[in-house]
């Protein structure tokens, strides 16, 4: 199988407006990715997955794009992009930029002539119906969007104010082409495909993601574009199984690099109901069935999955599924461990690093993500009690996600000199931040550099097999076996002791969080323990 520098690779990804503000309005930036540049060296990281930082009204975060190719007057200019670009290269960084291809503004030029002129080619770029059917918004309420002046709906999967393109029009196709290939001559890395699963749709039939022609797409596109560069293309798929994986990252399908998939996200929600309405407590029988599934069944050369705990659509998983007491910085690096050392690319989200947590939000107007507010505000239609909603945003909402990095601990976390930052800095930032983790060698953050470069060093982790150990319900221990050489990882994934009975012996420990010669002599675990060991032939 051919080697790929993605498959050896771990990737970062930065939230800009939450990052850190050079310029002191409140809001990251890119002069202050800039800045940080040295600290992701320090890390070890090989990529930046850049959420969206080109021009957009930002009624979603930038994942609503008025222009591809100008940068956000917020974020600085493309001259800053150039510069981040040249000073990532230089550090053998690379920038993989968000392409957010299903939809576009309202106010991009395209949907504007789209409105305004029904007879111009633009109207096709999009999906207008005279008469609209029962498909929902993935932000709430219904999907259609009626046009005073045309008197017809148009089709939006998400806000109002993100009108789908209709991938069906070859001209539209050629189009993004054209601005993918503007980028990739920048010199970027690759693209994260923002819910490329979508662009398939076919609206009349009730269909939102695995199209019949998304695969057609995908192959057209990887050979008008990246498929001449040694590119990193990794697609948002969330309800992908591992056959439909194979389908986009398989080798010879020249299609993407590798998928994103949420399988074991779901796990954070109750089955089969909307993603408020969250489990408190996770089924580790299930998870374990659940990565056992991906890391046997996507095989080497077939497919290749990214590895993630967070990203800004997420909660932070330390509020979720590890301990934010006494055990907080023992459970990060337990789920570090746990994560990395598994086939495919580990993703690293901004402050996961370090070890940040949800954010305590008290009331709505401390909100900012328009997926919980367009939540809160149906729930409070609906009579529900208000105390119960902020209770589901705090453990669920995007915000947890996106509040100011923690840099260290003055003012503002000394992510911006602003007196108000864009979302408030987590109250924790006093003991969490990136100056005391720098400063404790058994920090959260040195676990994280440990793995990436035991990544970048160890062949095994792309080539090994994977083999689930039969364990009590809350010990996830698996080998990772190629031909006579194997490594186990062992991981409490609970606060309390478990029994694990040991027989192998090793000759080496890779990474830890405990006295690894205790726990094998009692054939206990304390509450999170975690390690990797090079087992004896
Ligand atoms: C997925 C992105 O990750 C999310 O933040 C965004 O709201 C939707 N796609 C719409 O672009």
């Amino acid at each position: 199988m051919e080697k790929h520098w993605w498959h050896k690779a771990t990737v970062y990804q930065i939230y800009p407006k939450s990052f850190k503000d050079s310029n002191g309005d409140g809001i990251g930036d890119l002069q202050g990715i800039i800045s940080q540049l040295d600290y992701l060296q320090k890390l070890g990281i090989t990529a930046i997955w850049l959420s969206p930082v080109y021009q957009s009204p930002m009624d979603d975060n930038g994942y609503d794009i008025s222009d591809y190719e100008v940068i956000a007057d917020i974020f600085g200019n493309m001259a800053d992009m150039e510069e981040l670009l040249d000073q990532a290269n230089q550090r053998h960084i690379k920038i993989v930029m968000d392409l957010v291809v299903n939809h576009t503004s309202d106010e991009h030029a395209w949907f504007v002539e789209a409105r305004e002129n029904p007879t111009s080619p633009e109207r096709d770029f999009y999906i207008w119906r005279d008469q609209l059917n029962d498909l929902d918004s993935i932000f709430g309420g219904s999907a259609w969007q009626y046009d005073q002046k045309s008197g017809q709906y148009y089709l939006h999967f998400f806000s109002k104010k993100q009108p789908d393109l209709n991938w069906e029009n070859a001209q539209l196709r050629q189009k993004v082409y054209d601005m993918m290939n503007f980028w990739i001559a920048k010199g970027i890395g690759g693209f994260r495909m923002d819910v490329i699963d979508m662009i398939g749709k076919i609206p009349d039939q009730g269909i939102s993601t695995n199209g019949p022609k998304l695969h057609d797409y995908l192959k057209e596109m990887n050979q008008a574009t990246f498929g001449k560069h040694d590119l990193m293309t990794v697609g948002e798929t969330w309800g992908a199984s591992p056959e439909i994986a194979k389908q986009y990252s398989n080798p010879d399908h020249h299609e993407l690099s590798m998928v994103f998939q949420f399988e074991h996200i779901g796990l954070q929600h109750k089955p089969d109901v909307p993603k408020w309405d969250y489990a408190k407590e996770l089924d580790v029988p299930a998870l374990k069935a659940i990565f056992n599934k991906w890391q046997t069944q996507l095989e080497l050369g077939q497919g290749w999955n990214s590895l993630f705990w967070n990203n800004h659509d997420l909660p932070r998983v330390l509020s979720i599924w590890g301990d934010t007491g006494v055990n907080r910085v023992k459970s990060a690096q337990a789920l570090a461990i746990l994560l990395h050392l598994m086939r495919g690319t580990p993703y690293i989200y901004q402050g996961e690093e370090i070890g940040m947590t949800n954010y305590p939000f008290a009331d709505l107007e401390q909100i900012d993500d328009i997926e919980s507010l367009n939540f809160a505000h149906e729930a409070l239609e609906k009579g529900q009690d208000m105390a119960a909603i902020m209770d589901s945003i705090r453990m669920i909402g995007r915000d947890n996600a996106r509040t100011p990095m923690q840099w260290d601990s003055t003012k503002q976390a000394g992510f911006s000199s602003a007196d108000k930052t864009w979302l408030p800095v987590n109250p924790n930032y006093q003991s969490i931040n990136v100056q005391a983790a720098l400063a404790d060698p058994d920090s959260i953050f040195y676990t994280y550099q440990k793995l990436v470069q035991l990544r970048k060093d160890n062949d095994w982790l792309i080539d090994a097999d994977f083999e689930l150990l039969e364990t009590a319900d809350k010990v996830f221990a698996y080998k990772r076996v190629r031909d006579s050489e194997s490594h186990l990882v062992v991981v409490n994934f609970s606060n309390q002791e478990q029994n694990f009975a040991w027989s192998d012996s090793f000759e080496d420990i890779l990474i830890s969080n405990t006295d690894v010669a205790v726990a094998l002599n009692k054939q206990k675990l304390q509450a999170w323990d975690a390690f990797c060991l090079k087992l004896t032939d």
